[in-house]
């Protein structure tokens, strides 16, 4: 990356720094089981609501306990169930119509990170009729209060039921890009483990590792806060102990609940302190080639890691102790390398691979310029990187270039 556009990055995010104790943050009031739902909404006066989440969730009976409360206790209750992964443009305009067409008051987005970034959106939509999702795309654009929002995670996780940030894919140019403002922070997380118990362990993995890399690269970028780099650590410990396990037996609620708290504090700590090129990346390739989120991102988060080299051994020392591999008195380049090395192991053992094979070298090009678009000036990374530099990572993890058996 040249000096001129270095100068720029660090300025714009050496000014976000600097507002991070103005803004409005917020954290979402946590509901430990879904039941407790109807006396909240009962106390907010909302007699009207809408659920917004996807077919498969819905025909495996996981939304089945909170419909039935809700209608048992005389709410009305609208369904969408139509969102796919990766919530379109069409999708979210579907959804808005049914809301207003039916009066609703509030909206509960119960599902991976899909469904609650959908219910995010016509939040956004709602509070900005006369506004295109395009429109609100980027930071801070909404700036309008959204209905009442209460996000079901059904992984763990995205971190949506906490963050600022609902992700949309434009189904015409499969461009995925996000709109971050504070009104999309939820009202209310409920991290009920009973929502994640049938979650399949691919799934299971996928979102998991995704949660580790939003705690690291929120660890490692230059924009944290001691609040941040708490909520980082505690998740990347809660991601070592409780991953593999809840992978291998679904039905271990320790484990379950564990991951929902990882998710949870992984999501606090990265809507203040962003993510990184391993998520700018990952949402190149998910978008182009339809891929899942959490996988894409574990296959690239370790490649991210060692492209940084020394610059982040001070950070991944500390992730390490956090993780249980290293002490306060091990070598810092020992430590390093271990915790990446950890990183690879974990994949591997919870069936993530280190390659994407969908990857078309005729597509790197393309997919490096959106990464560095995403990434740049915003994302407080600790080596800037353009898009020359970032197509490394699709020759790295592209079947033939890879480096990695
Ligand atoms: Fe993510």
């Amino acid at each position: 990356m040249n000096i001129a556009k270095k100068i720029y990055c660090r300025l714009f995010q050496f000014g976000f720094k600097v507002a991070i104790p103005l803004l409005p943050y917020r954290s979402p009031h946590i509901l430990n089981k879904v039941d407790e739902i109807p006396q909240l909404l009962k106390k907010k006066d909302i007699n009207n609501v809408m659920l917004v989440t996807d077919e498969q969730i819905r025909k495996f009976g996981i939304t089945k306990r909170l419909e039935l409360i809700l209608k048992e206790q005389g709410f009305k209750l609208t369904v969408y169930d139509k969102v796919q992964s990766n919530p379109t443009v069409r999708i979210v305009e579907e959804a808005r119509q049914q809301y207003i067409q039916n009066n609703c008051q509030a909206l509960i987005g119960f599902g991976g990170g899909s469904s609650m970034d959908c219910a995010k959106a016509v939040g956004a939509l709602i509070a900005r009729p006369k506004s295109t999702l395009e429109d609100l795309g980027g930071i801070l654009r909404v700036w309008a209060r959204t209905p009442y929002n209460i996000a079901i995670p059904t992984t763990a996780g995205t971190g949506s039921e906490t963050t600022v940030a609902a992700v949309i894919l434009d189904d015409e140019t499969g461009h995925k890009y996000a709109l971050m403002d504070f009104p999309l922070i939820p009202d209310v997380a409920v991290l009920d483990p009973e929502t994640t118990r049938t979650l399949p362990p691919k799934i299971t993995a996928g979102t998991g590792m995704d949660t580790l890399a939003h705690a690291v690269e929120a660890y490692i970028g230059g924009s944290t806060t001691r609040q941040t780099r708490r909520e980082a650590l505690r998740c990347v410990r809660l991601v070592f102990k409780y991953l593999e396990r809840a992978v291998k037996n679904g039905n271990d609620m320790q484990a379950r609940r564990g991951m929902l708290r990882a998710s949870y504090l992984g999501g606090c700590a990265f809507t203040v302190s962003y993510v990184g090129y391993a998520h700018a990346v990952s949402h190149s390739l998910s978008g182009r080639y339809n891929l899942p989120h959490g996988e894409t991102t574990a296959v690239i988060l370790p490649y991210v890691l060692e492209a940084y080299g020394t610059a982040i051994y001070p950070q991944l020392k500390a992730l390490a102790i956090a993780a249980g591999i290293a002490h306060m008195d091990t070598d810092e380049t020992i430590a390093a390398q271990s915790f990446i090395r950890a990183v690879w192991e974990l994949n591997r053992r919870i069936g993530i691979g280190s390659r994407i094979p969908a990857i078309k070298p005729e597509d790197i090009d393309k997919m490096a310029q959106m990464a560095d678009a995403e990434g740049n000036p915003v994302y407080p990374v600790p080596v800037l990187m353009d898009a020359k530099q970032l197509k490394r990572f699709y020759v790295d993890v592209y079947e033939q270039g890879g480096t990695r058996a």
